[in-house]
């Protein structure tokens, strides 16, 4: 396979992210215990081919931390979604921040090995924190991997990167 470039959010870019997070989460906003996101507003990096997005990664910058919102790969298993963490875990360097938090809801199983084999551990959970949500997006399904109802967030974090 071709080695993809990953690049940073441009605002070029902002339309087709737009619409690739409403294909992927079907809506615009993706929602954090009833807190709305716009992930095409946000900063992060894409990887296109054939000028196509096949992976996206978003993030806030807050005080102490960077907050990834979405990662998206379309290309599974063949490392994208490791190098998308890996570019916001530099850049979090560059920008001298320490720690990296995310959420992940509680049937997300592939998410959840995905992230603790980066390095993430599991700090909090939100029980309820999808059941709210859904008040707020009713699109976001009942039901997710394997079955599973979907109900809580699961907080992870990397607190020194630096390490
Ligand atoms: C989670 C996600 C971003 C991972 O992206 P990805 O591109 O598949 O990630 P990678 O390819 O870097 O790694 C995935 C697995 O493939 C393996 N892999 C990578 N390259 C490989 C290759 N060439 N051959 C075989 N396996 C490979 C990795 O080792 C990894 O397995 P591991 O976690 O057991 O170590 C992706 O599955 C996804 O988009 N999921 C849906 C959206 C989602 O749930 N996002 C998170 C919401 S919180």
């Amino acid at each position: 396979m071709v080695k993809l470039k990953i690049t940073k959010i441009e605002r070029k870019d902002r339309n087709l992210i737009k619409k690739f997070i409403k294909n992927r989460w079907g809506s615009d906003e993706v929602v954090y215990n009833g807190k709305i996101f716009l992930p095409h507003k946000l900063s992060g990096f894409v990887v296109k081919y054939n000028q196509k997005l096949v992976g996206l990664i978003t993030y806030k910058k807050y005080k102490n931390y960077l907050w990834i919102v979405t990662i998206d790969s379309l290309i599974e298993k063949k490392g994208i979604g490791t190098r998308l963490i890996n570019t916001v875990k530099k850049e979090a360097k560059n920008l001298g921040i320490k720690k990296i938090k995310l959420r992940t809801t509680n049937d997300n199983l592939n998410a959840l090995r995905f992230y603790q084999k980066r390095g993430f551990r599991i700090t909090k959970i939100y029980k309820g924190a999808v059941d709210y949500s859904r008040k707020i997006k009713p699109t976001i399904p009942l039901v997710g991997e394997n079955r599973i109802p979907i109900h809580d967030e699961i907080e992870l974090e990397i607190n020194d990167i630096f390490k």
